[in-house]
């Protein structure tokens, strides 16, 4: 446990079963992970907490006084999606019942047992804006081309440029998925050693970054549930923790990389490359129907205070942000009309760990040698 009273956000989402396919979550789902939290806040374990979805996946946003990794907070978010999961999923026989949950006990940290986990504990500010990313459809390294840009992008961040606070730059920890190893590089000086691995989102994965001071600024779930389950098992839809203001990026750069619709792989099968589409929270932008997607981001923005959830406020909720939608619609349709090729499908190293191996096998013994 903290004993300096810092303030812990814990993003921990699982896909426990959606209604009518992969596309959205039951109403009973959330009325049941949240009743599930609520005895956890009065019984003091949590301060606060707030239930929601993005998509099919299920999404435990918490704040507590316990640090990162702490057991009891992992516990609570396995056993609420166990409890779902056999409380509402099975009974009415939800699509994919449990489809994260790849363990039977729980064994001490959700992280490697199939949830996505994104935690920050920091000192809280006087003020403490703070925006939660949340995905469907896609996996940890769609957050590398936006998280570059926040932190690293004056021609997104104003900031950095006319904010003598963010003119020390910021440190980017990558971690390396395939062989389980991190590195933290400084930010603007190894900026294009950075790039170098990031722009490869199948592998390399940001999942913290920190301002030069050491302030912690985000963190994003990073566990590659492929590479858990050396199968297929559904994308690792992530979430992301941001802090912002007062000497970090501005609410508005952090949103400003949306903008893009940039691809990303996932979407129908977990097997095919997207644009992300910025959509708000509501039943009728969060859910993806066209190809069960495209894969979408909902954005939630809490002022942190004294560890309770002030908010959210619905960030993409916005006209500004609908060229962006109506743009992720045309790149869809263009990405569509690849049908079974790449680079609409995914390459081969990601579709290893899809059904294909089992076509690509059923050849194997068919090939003779070429003249
Ligand atoms: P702060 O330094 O208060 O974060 O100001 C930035 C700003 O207002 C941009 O929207
Ligand atoms: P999810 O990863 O969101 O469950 O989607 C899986 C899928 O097969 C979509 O077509
Ligand atoms: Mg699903
Ligand atoms: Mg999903």
């Amino acid at each position: 446990m903290s004993t300096k009273n810092l303030t812990t956000v814990s993003v921990i989402k699982a896909d426990v079963g959606s209604l009518a396919g992969h596309h959205i979550v039951h109403p009973k789902q959330l009325e049941m992970a949240r009743q599930k939290l609520e005895h956890s806040r009065k019984d003091g374990l949590l301060v606060d907490f707030h239930v929601t979805h993005c998509g099919d996946d299920l999404e435990l946003i918490m704040t507590h006084r316990m640090g990162e990794n702490n057991v009891k907070i992992h516990e609570l978010a396995w056993t609420t999606f166990k409890e779902v999961t056999e409380k509402v999923s099975k009974p009415l026989k939800l699509y994919a019942a449990g489809q994260d949950l790849l363990s039977e006990a729980f064994s001490g940290n959700v992280r490697g047992m199939g949830p996505g986990a994104a935690e920050l504990e920091f000192q809280e500010r006087a003020s403490d804006p703070v925006v939660i990313l949340l995905a469907d459809k896609t996996s940890p390294g769609a957050w590398n081309l936006p998280l570059y840009k926040i932190f690293a992008d004056p021609f997104n961040t104003a900031g950095l440029v006319i904010d003598p606070s963010l003119h020390r730059g910021f440190i980017f920890e990558v971690l390396d998925t395939h062989e389980g190893l991190s590195v933290r590089l400084k930010c603007p000086e190894e900026l294009y050693d950075i790039l170098a691995l990031i722009g490869d989102p199948n592998r390399y994965v940001i999942s913290k970054i920190f301002r030069n001071d050491g302030l912690p600024a985000a963190a994003a779930s990073t566990s590659r549930l492929s590479m858990i389950a050396g199968r297929y098992v559904g994308k690792d839809d992530p979430v992301c923790i941001v802090r912002a203001q007062s000497g970090l990026p501005a609410v508005g750069e952090v949103l400003e990389p949306f903008s893009l619709s940039h691809l990303v792989p996932g979407w129908m099968r977990g097997s095919h490359h997207g644009p992300l589409m910025p959509v708000s929270v509501s039943e009728a932008q969060n859910k993806g129907t066209r190809f069960d997607g495209p894969p979408r981001v909902v954005a939630l923005g809490f002022q942190i205070s004294n560890a309770t959830l002030v908010g959210p406020s619905d960030l993409f909720d916005d006209p500004a942000f609908e060229p962006a939608r109506t743009k992720a619609s045309e790149i869809a349709y263009y990405m569509r009309s690849h049908g079974p090729f790449m680079p609409h499908r995914l390459g081969p190293d990601e579709m290893e760990y899809t059904t294909l191996t089992g076509v690509l096998d059923k050849l194997k013994d068919r090939f003779q040698k070429a003249e």
